[in-house]
């Protein structure tokens, strides 16, 4: 039998809700087609959908476009913006349409935290001093007149700010001592206007570069990083694989995979809380999920991938890994939110999909800022050729309103897993909804856009303080006791 223990007395740390964060890049059709339409406006259905989750933040413009972006080229009449080549993703040609005013109106409209990662690969110091103070500065000076000029009377005051991208590859091909002094450069300039305090995040490690964590920690004054960025792609850089199509074996791969973001929590935290015992530097995952080939007949360099409820449980677990290291994961970003990699929606010219991943965000949502309650699960293991996994993964968060919500994902391609609860508490009622389907790779379309949706979860019994279930086989499933 499968037991879970919570231990709701000991619920101390807050789960940020920037843990539920977002990416979006110039990419593909990431921007263009998919939060920006042919006539030149957001997308309102995108727009709505986003809101559905509850997105607190949204990292722009990348990723590797972000170190050869010139948000000059972004602002003023689109007519007279210059173009440029996206040599990164696919060689096209950017028109600048999407720029600051634009992305920054998008997260008004979503009810978002911006999050803007500069160009320290090849941009100036001068550049991004000015950028801040284009976006921020509510006095006279030359950026904000110019900001008004272009329509925008008060600053928007964006707290989060990333000091280059991936600078040990794409952001500059950088050692850490290197960019570790880049970093004290740039980020000396990045000042704060007004009451609005950056939140400044240096470019952390690519996985387990232990040496660029340390290196970064030694080298950069704790007061002048308040975040530590980390990247992790679940993916098998040999061999990819297709994102649909898949047998069983690929399901344990990339489930087996995705457990190393929690190796690498552990250790870049233990190498944090080393140096910055304190825990005042937030890490940042501020790039992770799946990265399958792109879809035949796609453009390879615009990484478009189907997502299916492989990617419902990858996304849960690692929300479920976020949360047990929230007093450190102040942040993490889904790359990226439309039509690229591990998407949340898709799009097909006016057709909108909510993917798997999607429902998942939803599902979750009420774990924003609500308390990790710790616990302690015993569970079976599910077995492929010879490798083990746990069966389940859990996590539990208790909301300000008193209410828990417990979300469980059954990795077992074939078995359900029966799970006694002990609550650690008394609740008057359960409610439940479950994400599964029938085959592995079961997807969203717009001719069955509801393929992967919840369903209700009428199973779960309340018994004084438990509670009993059979978890479904590969599932994901939110329980919420009032
Ligand atoms: O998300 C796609 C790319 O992956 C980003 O541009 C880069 O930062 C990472 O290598």
């Amino acid at each position: 039998m499968n037991t879970l223990s919570l231990h709701p007395d000991e619920a101390k740390t807050t789960i940020s809700r920037h843990i539920y964060g977002h990416f979006s890049e110039h990419l593909g059709r990431c921007i263009y087609g998919g939060f920006w339409s042919a006539d030149d406006t957001l997308r309102e259905d995108v727009i709505e959908a986003l809101k559905e989750i509850q997105i607190p933040n949204l990292r722009w413009p990348g990723g590797c476009f972000a170190d050869e972006y010139h948000w000059r080229d972004g602002i003023g009449p689109r007519e007279s913006r210059p173009t440029m080549i996206n040599t990164h993703w696919g060689g096209v040609t950017e028109n600048n349409h999407f720029g600051t005013h634009e992305f920054l109106e998008l997260c008004e409209r979503l009810g978002t935290e911006p999050y803007i990662c500069g160009n320290v690969g090849s941009g100036t110091v001068q550049e991004l001093a000015e950028w801040v103070e284009y976006v921020n500065f509510d006095g006279i000076s030359p950026r904000a007149d110019e900001r008004r000029a272009n329509g925008r009377e008060t600053p928007w005051g964006v707290k989060y700010w990333g000091v280059g991208n991936e600078s040990w590859g794409c952001g500059g091909n950088m050692r850490p001592e290197y960019y570790a002094d880049q970093y004290r450069r740039y980020a000396t300039y990045c000042r704060n206007y007004g009451s609005n305090r950056l939140y400044k995040i240096a470019c952390g490690a690519n996985v387990d570069d232990y040496r660029w964590t340390e290196t970064l920690l030694k080298n950069v004054p704790h007061h002048m990083m308040q975040g530590l960025s980390l990247h992790y792609y679940t993916t098998n850089w040999n061999e990819k694989g297709p994102a649909t199509g898949f047998g069983e074996a690929a399901w344990f791969d990339t489930l087996q995979r995705t457990f190393k973001m929690g190796e690498l929590l552990e250790r870049h935290g233990a190498l944090m809380d080393h140096y910055d015992p304190q825990r005042k530097i937030g890490l940042i995952v501020d790039e992770w999920g799946t990265w399958f080939d792109v879809e035949p007949g796609t453009n390879p360099g615009f990484l478009y991938q189907q997502n299916t409820l492989r990617d419902a449980l990858v996304a849960g677990i690692h929300l479920h890994l976020f949360h047990s290291h929230a007093e450190r994961v102040h942040m993490a970003n889904l790359a990226q939110t439309v039509n690229v990699l591990q998407a949340v929606l898709l799009t097909d010219g006016a057709t909108l999909i909510k993917t798997p991943t999607w429902h998942v965000f939803e599902m979750y949502k009420s774990h924003q800022d609500a308390k990790n309650i710790p616990l302690h699960l015993a569970c079976g293991e599910y077995t492929l050729d010879g490798k083990t996994l746990p069966a389940l993964h859990a996590s539990a968060s208790k909301a300000a309103d008193g209410s828990v919500l417990v979300t469980i994902c059954n990795l077992h391609a074939s078995e359900a897993q029966p799970l006694t609860v002990t609550l650690g508490g008394t609740f008057a009622s359960v409610t439940g909804r479950t994400l599964t389907a029938d085959a592995f790779d079961t997807h969203n379309t717009a001719e069955n856009p509801d393929a992967v949706a919840p369903q209700p979860f009428e199973g779960a019994v309340l018994s004084g303080e438990a509670l009993t279930l059979t978890v479904p086989a590969r599932s994901v499933t939110a329980l919420t006791l009032r």
